[in-house]
């Protein structure tokens, strides 16, 4: 492994959003989860650049504009400042933010096609697709709809049923129609280029098994060899906003044709651009080399020196690891070092919808809640290196966000500094031998694998441990008292400059994913940007604080509120029209299959935290007449009402021995209406063949209402 005097070259891409569409919350998994990678390895010391573009061809998008009045340009153009904008107040910090629709990308796409065609990968065949004949063109599946063959539901789209979740050809449809000017569309002929995937299975299968892609994504990969590779039509008629196939008039790249060469062409302006920063006077140090990142080097392939890693979604998977690394190695070019895919982002529990008010922008994440850092926190303590869904949970959301950086994290400097500033003129003490300290230094090698291995959080939970520990240090020395007593001047200084010391590492740690808030502790204990080596460093005698100033405030749950109310629409308005519609059927045509990733052995957190267990008092509790099993209890759970529960424990309880006990329930099992009436949740019991039931009971201290987690 490179070490920092031998740093790794490192090329990070994110996947290129559309440029029809407002960054929402559902996208930023995506760019805060590769910031904070990227982030870490340059805090390692290695040479790392980030890149990223809009993905700017397509119908949609020429649809858009024009429905908008502007030129596919000046829509593209707009949108560009818009996403740059989020993406910089997010503090996603790419080194270079461009766009597929540049000259770069333009001869890197031809060029490579060109190459395909030179070895054989290039076929055409002619094929039969809906065509508009009013608006003269042809339709891509999401732009037909009609009546659902199934269910008869009216003005479905061409691939799949919204109503009754049938998928069929658009050719399936009845009474279909052209979405774009409302005219039954007729079947035409059209000749299509295609590039021949089919050839590149044996490859793709090596590929495959060299390490490149995780667990899951491998299996994926393994049935869709089973189902047979297609080959990939590349080629949409004009009119089509996109570049045009060199030699073959009126046809166009098909969008997902160009948009990974976007990576490239994002990396090969950035070349430039630094290239341009040289005086001229031969290769400079800081010169970027595009051919070591892009072009084959080296012993079999393998490019020693520089290394690529996608980070993408696990819906574009089936264009990232079977269209582009076939592409990438038929024309000559380096194959990625790994490919990232995670989950998709639920918020409380469910898909992002507009009716609920959880299909957020990026935009109005800002205006509501304002601080960006809050959302990096909790989808790092969310993420990890599997493709599983995460959910935000906008209730832990604040809870969590409270109690972590705020409670814990900052707490530490915010019960400390004010006594080295006001004591002491801002002067620490060297740390002496603090076994706090030097548990949270111990770390380090831990916390450095779960980054790499993007195992934020189970990086976070140890961070969290760490800051437990330095506010038990503090809460055991408690220097508040300290500075009330005489003759403690010098053990309080030593106490605080220790719980700084401490401070300051875990701002360390957490500097990949609350970059904004470390360069203002950075700037206040007066120390130089955070290095990962810094580890080794301390915050050493007679250094001077700069005055504390309040770092954080918390969130409360009334933005949230704001935030969701100012996101529902009504739902009675017209749907519109899904983004990325075309490019998502092309993967269902692709036998995407539904990405299912959930484990049968296990759950997952947000799973077990959907159970709304709580402490109840057990307040009545009398037999049924007529129950055989049932007790009928009356619980107090700290609400209003309280709640009536029939449970299956009268072989085992005398109702007067359970009056006034504490006792776990189901607070959120869907009321059940039973022969003796409704039951409002359910109590939990033990039980096997070696008896019981026996219900739990809290240990001592527990309050009713209290939740169980
Ligand atoms: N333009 C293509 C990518 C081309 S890459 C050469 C695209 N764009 S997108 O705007 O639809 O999505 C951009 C990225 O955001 C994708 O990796 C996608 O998986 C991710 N996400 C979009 N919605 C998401 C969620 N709701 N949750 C998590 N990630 C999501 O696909
Ligand atoms: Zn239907």
């Amino acid at each position: 492994m490179a070490t920092a005097n031998n740093p790794r070259k490192i090329l990070i891409t994110s996947a290129l959003p559309y440029a029809n569409g407002s960054i929402h919350l559902g996208h930023l998994v995506e760019y805060i989860q590769t910031d904070i990678w990227v982030r870490f390895q340059k805090m390692q010391g290695h040479t790392v650049h980030y890149v990223c573009a809009d993905d700017t061809h397509g119908t949609p998008i020429m649809l858009r504009a024009e429905k908008e009045g502007i030129t596919p340009e000046a829509l593209i153009a707009n949108v560009h400042k818009e996403h740059a904008a989020d993406f910089a107040e997010f503090l996603v910090q790419f080194d270079n933010y461009y766009s597929t629709n540049a000259p770069e990308n333009k001869e890197l796409s031809q060029g490579i096609y060109k190459k395909l065609k030179a070895a054989g990968k290039i076929a055409t065949k002619t094929i039969e697709q809906f065509y508009d004949p009013v608006k003269n063109m042809f339709l891509p599946d999401r732009f037909i709809k009609g009546e659902c063959p199934k269910c008869h539901a009216k003005d479905q789209y061409g691939d799949s049923c919204e109503v009754c979740g049938a998928t069929y050809n658009p050719t399936e449809l009845v009474n279909a129609y052209s979405a774009v000017s409302g005219a039954a569309p007729v079947r035409k002929e059209t000749e299509h280029y295609f590039f021949k995937l089919s050839e590149c299975e044996q490859f793709l299968k090596d590929w495959t098994r060299s390490g490149t892609l995780q667990g899951e994504a491998a299996n994926k990969m393994g049935e869709w060899f089973e189902n047979g590779l297609n080959d990939w039509d590349i080629s949409r008629d004009a009119p089509y906003f996109g570049f045009e196939i060199p030699d073959a008039p009126g046809k166009y790249f098909y969008v997902w044709l160009d948009a990974p060469i976007g990576y490239m062409a994002s990396f090969k302006n950035l070349c430039d651009k630094t290239g341009a920063g040289d005086l001229g006077l031969g290769v400079s140090e800081n010169t970027l080399n595009f051919d070591e990142y892009w072009q084959v080097q080296g012993n079999e392939g393998k490019n020693p020196e520089t290394e690529l890693y996608h980070f993408i979604g696990k819906d574009i998977l089936y264009f990232h690891a079977l269209f582009w690394p076939a592409t990438l190695e038929f024309s000559g070019h380096r194959k990625p070092t790994q490919i990232f895919a995670h989950g998709f982002l639920t918020v409380n529990g469910e898909k992002m919808s507009k009716s609920r008010g959880t299909f957020i922008t990026a935009r109005s994440y800002l205006d509501h809640i304002k601080n960006p850092e809050y959302l990096r926190y909790y989808y790092a303590a969310k993420l990890n290196s599997t493709m599983e869904d995460i959910d935000l949970n906008l209730e832990d959301f604040v809870a969590r966000v409270n109690s972590d950086l705020v409670g814990k994290y900052i707490n530490i400097a915010s019960r400390t500094a004010g006594f080295i500033n006001k004591r002491f003129d801002g002067k620490l003490n060297p740390t002496t031998n603090n076994s706090v300290v030097a548990e949270i230094k111990a770390a380090v090698q831990l916390l450095a694998d779960s980054y790499a291995g993007r195992e934020y959080g189970k990086a976070l939970r140890e961070i969290m441990r760490l800051a437990d520990l330095a506010n038990g240090f503090v809460a055991e020395k408690a220097p508040w008292v300290m500075a009330k007593q005489a003759g403690q001047d010098a053990v309080l200084q030593q106490v605080c400059s220790d719980a700084l010391e401490m401070f300051r590492l875990l701002t360390l740690y957490l500097k990949p994913v609350l970059p904004k808030l470390a360069a203002e502790i950075e700037q206040f204990l007066n120390i130089e940007p955070l290095t990962w080596a810094a580890v080794d460093a301390s915050l050493s005698a007679q250094h001077s604080i700069n005055a504390y100033e309040h770092l954080i405030t918390r969130v409360d749950a009334k933005q949230i509120e704001a935030m969701t109310e100012a996101n529902k629409e009504n739902l009675q308005a017209t749907p519109a029209p899904q983004p990325h519609s075309e490019q998502r059927h092309a993967v269902h045509q692709q036998n995407e299959a539904n990405l299912d990733t959930a484990d049968a052995e296990y759950i997952s957190i947000d799973d077990f935290t959907k159970v709304d267990l709580r402490i109840a008092k057990i307040v009545n509790a009398e037999h049924v007449e007529g129950a055989e099993k049932l007790l009928k209890l009356t619980l107090d759970i700290g609400e209003e009402q309280s709640r009536q529960v029939f449970a299956g424990i009268k072989s085992a309880y005398d109702p007067a021995t359970l009056v006034g006990r504490l006792t776990v329930m189901v607070a959120n099992l869907a009321p059940r209406k039973m022969k003796f009436g409704m039951s409002e949740g359910m109590v939990l019991a033990a039980s096997d063949e070696r008896g019981g039931p026996f219900i739990l009971s809290p240990d001592t201290g527990a309050q009713l209402g209290m939740r169980v987690k």
